[in-house]
């Protein structure tokens, strides 16, 4: 059976893991079998439109709102209730992923009510690797002013650079997922599959491994840090007693005498 290309994958993961802690709250518009994997990590709302998705993944708090069809520039659209959302999208959260709704909708509208939302986090969009979502995020990072770093099939606009490290992780996940990709399906986006370069994957395995080392060594220096600091005090403090004692028993000896 072919691969469903519906739900989120392991590199759309991965940049989850290397944008935000566990724990945080994600806004997902767009939900199906995929939330499930970002709900075993995190605090989830689902906007969706389907009534047949909603309620399909336990651990999501799920905002329905059905399509509503508008003008964009003079084409029909249709995007979710933007009446719906204003009342009852959370206040705060961490991440949004833009994966919905589903691609024969179309998710243009999501330009036309960026008030809506948080800009301040970390924006993935799905899909990317079609035409419509790609020019999409494209004008999201123009609007925004952010960068926009873009992996085969996603996009990430973030407030904030992403150091080498992060990008070496996302990048190494996504080229797992794309080696497993049949040609049928790449080849529906792309005029050819076979690829000019290696993946390389060794190269971002390196930067890894070169961040976990620098890592542990930085926390070897804090340890002996603390240590030296510990054993400074008591030195300190044993060295202030001695130098003071001679000053401290002529005091007390004073002192006795006044009384
Ligand atoms: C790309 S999907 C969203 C996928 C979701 N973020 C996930 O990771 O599973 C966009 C829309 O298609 C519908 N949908 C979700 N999973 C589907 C599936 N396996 N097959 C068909 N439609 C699906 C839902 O209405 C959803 O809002």
């Amino acid at each position: 059976m072919p691969k469903s290309h519906f739900p989120i994958d392991l590199g759309l993961l991965a940049a989850v893991e290397q944008l935000i802690p566990p724990k945080s709250t994600i806004l997902e518009l767009g939900s199906g079998e995929g939330t499930n994997l970002l709900t075993n990590q995190y605090n989830v709302y689902s906007v969706e439109d389907d009534l047949e998705w909603v309620g399909y993944c336990e651990g999501t708090t799920y905002i329905h709102s059905p399509l509503v069809t508008k003008d964009h520039n003079g084409s029909t659209t249709s995007w979710y209730d933007v009446q719906i959302l204003a009342e009852q999208l959370p206040n705060d959260y961490q991440l949004i992923l833009v994966d919905g709704p589903s691609g024969k909708n179309g998710r243009i509208g999501l330009l036309d009510n960026l008030s809506l939302f948080k800009t301040d986090v970390p924006i993935i969009l799905d899909d990317t690797i079609r035409s419509e979502e790609a020019n999409i995020a494209r004008e999201l990072a123009f609007l925004l002013n952010r960068p926009m770093y873009t992996f085969w099939n996603f996009s990430i606009i973030s407030p904030e650079i992403l150091t080498s490290s992060q990008l070496a992780k996302i990048q190494h996940a996504t080229l797992k997922v794309l080696k497993d990709e049949e040609d049928k399906y790449l080849l529906s986006y792309f005029s050819r599959c076979d690829r000019i370069a290696d993946a390389n994957l060794e190269y971002y395995e390196q930067i890894i491994s070169e961040e976990q080392q620098l890592k542990a060594e930085l926390n070897s220096l804090r340890r002996s840090k603390t240590r030296l600091g510990a054993i400074e005090k008591s030195y300190s403090l044993m060295l202030g007693r001695l130098l003071t004692a001679p000053l401290r028993a002529v005091s007390a000896l004073f002192a006795k005498r006044r009384g």
